[in-house]
């Protein structure tokens, strides 16, 4: 490959370096380009803009390639656990028995929240919704407990904390936002066991936590564990650039995530598939307002800004939801739909050239609503997932010596120079 890009700019030429990844990864290094041209590159969405060398995540959006450290996610859905998987995206490499064995026990050790925490799950609005809830509390964290980052200790011990108490914050959330006891971890359970329990475990019903199940939300939140700079994590990625703190960082990376375009899309798609469903719309309609260039509605799970072929996350997400149904017994009419609407649109020419297929949110939610989780938790469970991949991306970017304040630039198109006119002499804008 060569060495350099070749740029020419009213006659004049530079040469841009070219920077070379694993499996064909490439970039042009335009470090120097506004100093050598007085030109800066434009790119909305930055859906060509490379924001940093990482070794954790690597997709090919043309083959549906998704690997963590090497390893492809059907290895790791097939045969680890979310906190094996973990360990992984953090550290670099799978644990011996020993490290997981310790990495389970640390997590138990972190699992309670601060009792006081508790006082600021009672103070939010009935009906709050859980992401702004998680955002909040995750911020809440730095007021609890020190940051101790400037050893490697200190930073496993704040990882972990992170980890563990997150889900814990997650199942409190939601238990108090029904009214009902507030349930503890266990420390004969595992990290998603003791997840469903005190989700679900209640004084007068106990709740029998089923294998089966426990492997589902596994996979679920190996599934999510990370996916290289996505909206959320180049949040997170942007917020400690400025040196904040991992809680502040984290919590950024949850409220970038809330939105429907990105992680909120697994709620979207439920209360689409539910609009039909319940209102009898039918799905010829659905696609012809999806291809419908003044209609603003998208069809929920569907497309991605890199895949361009099937989300090898949504084919495993697919054959886990129909085996936690089989395993429950439980017939849902909206996964019905959805397999139609996959049907339909995946044979249809709008969708095949724009290269839109099911995205991992696609058919996660009806996955969850089988095992009990309400609709507005769903992206919750996407966070949970997604925290090993934002804390792992996060302390690559504090890490790497090539990273800086994250501060893009502009073309401006305002206004050109002009005088301020006192007020006694501004004519009123005809609205
Ligand atoms: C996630 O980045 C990640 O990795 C994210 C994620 C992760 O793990 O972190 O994978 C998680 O966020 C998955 C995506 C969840 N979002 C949705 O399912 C929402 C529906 N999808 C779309 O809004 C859209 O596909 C995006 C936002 C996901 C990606 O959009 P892009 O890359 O910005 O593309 P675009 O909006 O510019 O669309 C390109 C064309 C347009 O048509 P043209 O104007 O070129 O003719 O494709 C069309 C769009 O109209 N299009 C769709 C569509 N998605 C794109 N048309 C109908 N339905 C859709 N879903």
């Amino acid at each position: 490959m060569t060495k350099y890009a070749k740029l020419t700019i009213d006659g004049k030429e530079i040469e841009l370096p070219i920077i070379e990844g694993v499996d064909g990864d490439k970039g042009i290094d335009i470090r120097l380009l506004r100093q050598k041209t007085g030109f800066i590159t434009y790119d909305p969405g930055y859906g060509n803009t490379g924001s940093c060398k990482s070794a954790i995540t690597y997709m090919d959006g043309e083959r549906g390639i998704l690997r963590y450290r090497g390893i492809p996610i059907e290895d790791l859905a097939e045969h680890s656990s979310f906190v094996e998987t973990s360990y992984l995206l953090i550290n670099g490499e799978l644990p011996t028995r020993d490290e997981l064995n310790r990495t389970s026990v640390q997590l138990n050790d972190h699992s309670l929240v601060h009792e006081d925490m508790q006082n600021f799950y009672q103070h939010f609005p009935r009906g709050s919704h859980p992401m702004g809830i998680l955002s909040a509390m995750v911020n809440a964290l730095r007021s609890f407990y020190p940051e101790l980052l400037n050893t490697d200790e200190g930073f496993e011990q704040t990882f972990l904390r992170l980890l563990s108490k997150v889900r814990t914050m997650a199942a409190l959330s939601y238990k108090i936002s029904r009214g009902h006891r507030v349930e503890y971890p266990r420390p004969d359970y595992t990290y998603c066991a003791n997840f469903l329990n005190m989700m679900f475990n209640t004084p007068v019903k106990p709740y029998m936590v089923r294998k089966e199940l426990v492997r589902a939300l596994n996979v679920f939140w190996i599934l999510h564990a990370d996916h290289e700079q996505n909206c959320s994590t180049a949040v997170v990625r942007s917020v400690g650039s400025a040196q904040t703190n991992i809680y502040a960082s984290i919590s950024a990376g949850v409220s970038a995530l809330w939105g429907y375009l990105h992680g909120g899309a697994n709620q979207a798609v439920i209360q689409m598939l539910s609009e039909i469903h319940e209102k009898g719309v039918k799905i010829e309609d659905v696609i012809k307002r999806a291809k419908d260039k003044n209609d603003p509605f998208r069809l929920m799970g569907f497309g991605h800004r890199v895949y361009k072929t099937y989300d090898p996350r949504a084919k495993i997400m697919k054959k886990n939801c129909h085996e936690v149904l089989n395993r429950l017994n439980y017939q849902d009419p909206l996964l019905d739909i959805a397999l139609e609407l996959e049907q339909i649109a995946t044979s249809d020419p709008y969708f095949n050239d724009h290269n839109l297929y099911p995205n991992v949110d696609f058919y996660s939610g009806i996955m969850l609503r089988a095992m009990g989780i309400p609709t507005n938790m769903f992206t919750v469970m996407f966070a949970i997932g997604r925290l090993p991949g934002w804390i792992a991306q996060w302390r690559e970017n504090m890490t790497d010596p090539e990273q800086r304040l994250a501060r893009p630039r502009q073309v401006y198109t305002g206004y050109a120079p002009r005088p301020y006119i006192p007020i006694e002499d501004r004519e009123p804008v005809e609205c």
